[in-house]
């Protein structure tokens, strides 16, 4: 018998791009939504489009660039955000707007300020206006899990007769419990007359590390559409993470009575380029992607994986991809063949002069690396594709001294908006000497949250990945770098960040004040 289709809506490049830190810019939107679009993910939500110009051109350039999964934009239940998504969605071949506005008690009254008819009425008015640029509208209930099932249906009933055909009840605040969470999905769906007009989808987020089981639980109660990110990436403990949704379903295809379309294989290169371009690092035991995952430690599980795998093994490593990181290029590839890799990757050069530096890069890197994998041409990449975030300060040339015995010290040469600025500094650490030099350039004013190192590949030629948070008045910036020496890779994330907080424009965030 066949079985159901669970739509996966893929909301990484929205919810997940509201993690504090984690925003990424336009071309880096693209290049995760062609993964996405390999993976065969059904709807991909690339971003909030009245949150600033910079959030209308990336939902505008994954428009244009998409063409095999639905592209969305959120927008809230007013029609200046509906007009501006519909804007930006124009070109794509399938597009999808998707508004919403709060229907707990305790949003309507402290958040909207509004009574629970009038929030009725604005959302009717949302999905009308809506269906004129598109009959593929999305209604969001903000805080459902929160919600009066009684108000939940009205508005429900209501939005479905105005036009929506997804309605999604999202759990906004994490308060979900998988009995229970499960079980209203499927009384609305009982209850309300018409909900055989609109498939019923959820938004989970994961504040009791209940996102993953909220949403399943709710998929055995009717849902049809679950809205995921990859690494569960998103506001505050983020989002149901979809590697683990779309394995739950395809692993335990006794219990769940539907199938995703999701090409599996490309989910361990996406969950990397997601972590590599907002330089949030997998935990190793991450359910599927993690270093882990597949990895046995005990003596007893590698010798039953060897006799036979399925005695400690569910799923198949290859078929999420691993092991796809085989040798791509070396020190002969050319520039045809770096392009055509790269293009793979989903990496297209705007001008031939970002060609020429990246594989510059590629060239330099290849005399210090004999194997060259994906992940250290995305690296590459990641460094170069900066244009969108300007380069106020550009390493020129650094030397640190590190000895047993001795303080380390490290002197500095950076480009400061053209001009060359060398300096030097003491520090604890030659990590902490050049970030200190850095400093007394750049004099910040910037906090820094976390630092963290990761290795790309593996080897001791690997490249380091570094990964900068700085902080400066409330606002929170990720910046990366790569190189064989981590000290360089360091100084690379520092300055990144430095550069991110120096252009970025503020955005509104979609669920903070009224509508
Ligand atoms: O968590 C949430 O409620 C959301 C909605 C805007 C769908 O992200
Ligand atoms: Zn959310």
């Amino acid at each position: 018998m066949s079985k159901d289709k669970l739509i996966i809506f893929d909301t990484t490049l929205r919810d997940g791009e509201q993690s504090p830190g984690a925003s990424m810019t336009r071309d880096e939107k693209v290049r995760i939504a062609k993964v996405l679009e390999k993976m065969k993910v059904d709807v991909i939500e690339a971003g909030f489009a009245i949150a600033s110009p910079g959030d209308f051109d990336a939902v505008k350039a994954v428009a244009n660039a998409v063409k095999d999964s639905t592209v969305c934009s959120l927008a809230r239940a007013v029609e200046g955000d509906i007009a501006r998504a519909a804007d930006a969605l124009k070109n794509a071949a399938s597009s999808r707007i998707h508004t919403f506005i709060a229907t707990s008690p305790i949003h309507m009254k402290y958040k909207l300020k509004m009574e629970p008819p009038q929030v009725i009425e604005q959302a009717v008015k949302a999905v009308t206006y809506a269906r004129q640029f598109t009959d593929n509208v999305e209604f969001s209930l903000e805080d459902a899990s929160r919600s009066e099932f009684e108000f939940m249906c009205r508005i429900i009933e209501a939005c479905i007769n105005a036009g929506a055909g997804t309605i999604n009840i999202p759990d906004t605040v994490g308060y979900g419990e998988p009995g229970q969470f499960g079980e209203t999905i499927g009384k609305l769906i009982q209850n309300i007359p018409n909900a055989d007009k609109a498939v019923f989808s959820v938004h989970c987020h994961n504040d009791l590390g209940l996102a993953v089981a909220n949403s399943l639980s709710a998929v055995v109660h009717g849902a049809r559409q679950v809205e995921c990110t990859i690494n569960g990436l998103g506001e505050r403990a983020g989002n149901a993470s979809l590697e683990e949704i779309v394995m739950a379903v395809a692993t335990r295809k006794d219990v769940f009575p539907v199938e995703t379309g999701i090409d599996t294989r490309h989910i361990v290169p996406a969950s990397r380029l997601v972590s590599n371009i907002t330089g949030f690092p997998v935990q190793p035991n991450k359910a599927i992607v993690g270093a882990n995952a597949f990895a046995h430690e005990s003596g007893i599980h590698q010798d039953g994986v060897l006799k036979h795998r399925e005695t400690y093994e569910i799923m198949r490593a290859e078929d999420v991809g691993w092991n796809t990181n085989k040798l791509v290029m070396g020190k002969h590839s050319g520039r045809a063949a770096f392009k055509a890799r790269l293009e793979e990757l989903g990496v297209v050069f705007g001008t031939p002069e970002e060609l020429n530096e990246a594989f510059a890069r590629f060239k330099e890197l290849a005399d210090k690396k004999h194997e060259i994998f994906d992940e250290d041409l995305q690296a590459l990449v990641s460094d170069v594709n900066s244009t969108e975030v300007g380069e106020t300060y550009r390493l020129k040339s650094m030397e640190v001294h590190s000895k047993t015995g001795s303080t380390p010290h490290a002197e500095i040469e950076l480009m400061v908006a053209g001009q060359s600025q060398r300096t030097s500094a003491d520090g604890s650490g030659p990590v902490d000497a050049s970030f200190k030099a850095i400093e007394k350039i750049a004099q910040s004013g910037t906090d820094l949250q976390l630092y963290s190192v990761n290795a790309i590949t593996s080897g001791t030629d690997s490249q380091g990945e570094v990964t900068v948070r700085l902080e400066r008045d409330g606002r929170i910036v990720n910046g990366n770098g790569a190189d064989t020496d981590i000290v360089v890779a360091s100084v690379k994330a520092y300055l990144n960040a430095l550069n991110i907080m120096m252009s970025r424009v503020e955005r509104a965030h979609p669920q903070s004040g009224g509508v």
